[in-house]
């Protein structure tokens, strides 16, 4: 690759030391010295160094921010906390994605990091974004793969703590959580979120219920915050059409193609030694129409087996036996 070329992707790497990006950079470095241009790498070196110090100051400013200067809000009644932080350590963000669909994740963290080059243009970043799709396709993961990538605090509202039986509380809890995290930069999840719109079965909660879901949707008019609302649902369940409007993007996390389930088996395989005999391919045919959650089970499975049968290599049998074992998953 020509020298500048080379500059020019150092210059647009993004990340901390343990990425992946950054460790390929650094072999880059190393085959630079090697192949005798020295001079080239030391300026590598600097560049890398650089973003990883202010990539390493960014998230971390960020990541302290939640624990130290808010404290989340909390429901009257109890004082519950009206949402969770989940840890970055804990977030998973390895996935398989079809590739429209990680184009259009991409361009939200993309419009996310570039929102004030945006502003500056008087334009705003996608903010409030709805993923929709079937169980087990990876929406509650792309939320958390999202504040993974852009260093944000990550709060699951809890849903348990806010919709409460007391009449006019659970829109007092709605309107606390928005106003008490608008300003700090999060992502906030409201996961399988349809569960606010769903009629009661007692009759006499009709009407509160009605006044909850218009009152989610003025807030989700009204919210402006400083970083992003992620709202997912299995679309199955009817949900309010109106709440639709009020989002910047909807995304919908579909099911895993053939290629996309081969993908995802390399992935959840990767640490473990297989059979060259292994027929993929008939394999594949025979999750097709799987949820990403019912091939990652069933490989993962099938590597218990390997491994609890005190076998060093990973055979057709053991994948044959945990698909048959979890037939059960598929109705
Ligand atoms: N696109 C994906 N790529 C990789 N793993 C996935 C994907 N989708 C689902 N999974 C696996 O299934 C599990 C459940 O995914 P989740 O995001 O909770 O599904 P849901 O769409 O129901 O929110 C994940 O922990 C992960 O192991
Ligand atoms: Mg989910």
């Amino acid at each position: 690759m020509n020298q500048d070329l080379l500059i020019r992707l150092f210059r647009s790497i993004e990340g901390e030391k343990s990425d992946d990006i950054v460790t390929v950079a650094n072999l880059i470095i190393e085959d630079e010295n090697k192949k005798g241009h020295g001079k080239l790498a030391d300026r590598l070196k600097s560049i890398l160094d650089k973003n990883i110090n202010s990539t390493q100051l960014f998230r971390g400013e960020l990541r302290k921010l939640l624990p130290q200067g808010i404290t989340i809000p909390t429901d009257k009644r109890h004082n519950f906390p009206l949402a969770t932080l989940i840890e970055r350590d804990e977030l998973r963000h390895e996935m398989v994605l079809p590739v429209e669909t990680e184009e259009k994740i991409r361009r939200i963290e993309k419009e996310f990091a570039a929102k004030e080059r945006l502003a500056h243009h008087g334009l705003m970043y996608k903010q409030k974004i709805l993923l929709y799709g079937g169980p087990g396709c990876g929406k509650s993961m792309s939320a958390e793969r999202i504040a993974w990538n852009l260093g944000l605090p990550f709060l699951k509202v809890r849903f348990d703590v806010i919709i409460s039986s007391y009449l006019g509380e659970t829109a007092a809890n709605l309107t606390k959580l928005f106003d008490g995290i608008k300003d700090y930069p999060c992502v906030l999840l409201f996961d399988e979120f349809d569960i606010v719109g769903k009629t009661r079965s007692n009759s006499q909660d009709v009407g509160e219920m009605h006044r909850i879901v218009n009152i989610l949707l003025s807030l989700l008019e009204e919210y402006h915050s400083q970083g992003l609302l992620i709202a997912t649902t299995n679309l199955e369940n009817a949900l309010d059409k109106a709440l639709f409007r009020r989002f910047d993007d909807i995304i919908e996390i579909p099911k895993p193609s053939k290629e996309e389930i081969l993908r995802l088996i390399k992935m959840t395989l990767s640490s473990i030694e297989k059979s060259k005999d292994i027929n993929w391919n008939l394999l594949v045919d025979k999750m097709i129409g799987y949820s990403a959650a019912l091939v990652v089970k069933i490989v993962n499975d099938a590597a218990k087996l390997t491994v609890i049968g005190n076998e060093k290599i990973l055979k057709q049998e053991h994948v044959e036996k945990s698909l048959t074992e979890n037939l059960l998953y598929t109705k």
